[in-house]
């Protein structure tokens, strides 16, 4: 059996660069360059798409460095290796390269046999490590659900990412958001959950047709000795899409039931499961969405281009600020964006004195078909402009996260 090749990709903002590593591969038969991208993102991107076993990046380049792009690469296919190609070759750069999961660190340009062997260590190490993140995954779906704990799943130990969608606003659209948000960042390596923390209204469970019988009613008054297993048989598998659900009671009236404290504890649990929680809230501010809000990683801030919104978006950024919540934790995005009218993302930010991750465009046919079908445009219809706006909010997450982490990281 002819052994497989080391599938190779490049990611250099110089095409010269580009093509001097190329040429300098092109002869050897066990490694195959799958593609070259120009930037960061576009190397997430490719590395998604591609999914190949090396990637030698640049450092310094548009958009988003070497080094974040690692760190997001790595988050999302923990297998892929990275081999940092970079002029600079002091400690710092290393260092911070290394802590972003970079496998290797080569001086540019590499000489021919320093890149070959670097790839070829780092295509083995692919392969151990491809092999290893899918027994977990035959061993996990080998048990009830397929959910595992977060760190058994090849990464570190880590805790998922708690993010919080909220718009001081009803109807903005953070349901939709939180659910197809959650689809994008979900893949095999890396689960997420939707949890309503729309105690009263909540339509998660409805907007992906699910109507689970369980509910966070089931696992709030047991928080202090929850289970694995038990909080797996209450949670909603969503089969086309691979996310589970966390639903809210059936009733309004027993949203009282669930307390802020019980509703963290939950947050705190699922954490331990899975690689993202996804927090859907109701635009009133209770103390459970403010406890969720509390403890996120990021907060999702969505707005439309109406005024009452951007007015209430600026009293619920700074209460933000009075709860002691850098901006470096808040996410901003426009949804239900017309550009027939004439308030601009351009002129929010500067009025909410905040940068605009992304807009989501108003698309009734798209989004509100989706809605009234049950199923996420995020499954079937995601190469429409409202996709591509959730799959640049998903990725705004996962540099942002990464971020936030590389700075705990040097603060150690
Ligand atoms: N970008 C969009 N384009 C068109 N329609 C949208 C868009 N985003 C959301 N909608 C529609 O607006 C309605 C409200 O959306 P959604 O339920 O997600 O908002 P919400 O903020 O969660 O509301 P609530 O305050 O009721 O929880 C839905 O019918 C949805 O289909
Ligand atoms: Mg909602």
């Amino acid at each position: 059996m002819a052994l497989a090749k080391i599938r190779t990709l490049i990611v250099d903002d110089i095409a010269e660069t580009r093509e001097n590593v190329r040429k300098l591969l092109q002869f050897e038969s066990d490694v195959e360059v799958v593609g070259s991208a120009r930037t960061g993102r576009e190397g997430i991107q490719l590395a998604q798409e591609l999914d190949p076993d090396v990637i030698l990046m640049d450092i310094n380049m548009p958009d988003i460095d070497g080094i974040s792009a690692t760190e997001v690469i790595r988050q999302n296919s923990p297998y892929i290796q990275v081999v940092i190609l970079s002029v600079q070759s002091d400690q710092n750069y290393m260092r911070r390269a290394m802590l972003a999961g970079a496998r290797d660190f080569l001086t540019k340009p590499p000489m021919g046999d320093e890149l070959i062997s670097a790839i070829r260590r780092a295509g083995e190490m692919a392969h151990i490590e491809r092999t290893k993140t899918s027994q977990v995954r035959l061993g996990s779906s080998a048990s009830s659900s397929g959910v595992s704990l977060v760190s058994a799943v090849g990464s570190p130990a880590t805790l998922g990412k708690i993010i919080t969608v909220y718009s001081p606003k009803g109807g903005t659209g953070c349901t939709t958001v939180a659910v197809n948000l959650a689809i994008a960042l979900n893949n095999e390596a890396t689960r997420a959950v939707v949890v309503d923390g729309n105690l009263q209204f909540g339509d998660v469970a409805m907007f992906v047709n699910e109507q689970g019988k369980n509910t966070i009613l089931d696992i709030a008054p047991r928080v202090d000795d929850l289970e694995l297993d038990l909080v797996e048989d209450i949670l909603i598998k969503h089969q086309t899409s691979g996310i589970s659900i966390l639903a809210s009671p059936p009733r309004p009236e027993m949203a009282e039931k669930v307390s802020a404290d019980q509703f963290v504890k939950v947050l705190q649990f699922l954490q331990k499961m899975f690689a993202y929680v996804v927090v859907d809230t109701s635009s009133i501010l209770t103390d459970v969405v403010l406890g969720s809000v509390d403890i996120s990683d990021i907060i999702l801030v969505i707005t439309t281009q109406e005024i009452p919104a951007i007015k209430n978006t600026r009293l619920f950024l700074d209460l933000l600020q009075t709860m002691g919540i850098g901006k470096d934790r808040i996410v901003f995005a426009i949804n239900r964006f017309d550009k027939r009218i004439s308030i601009t993302p351009e002129k929010i930010s500067d009025n909410l004195k905040h940068e605009v991750a992304v807009t989501l465009p108003l698309d009734e046919k798209v989004v509100i078909t989706a809605v009234n079908r049950g199923v996420p445009f995020m499954i079937d219809n995601k190469n429409q402009l409202a996709g591509k706006g959730i799959f640049s909010l998903a990725e705004v997450v996962r540099t942002r996260l990464s971020v936030l982490e590389s700075d705990t990281e040097i603060k150690r």
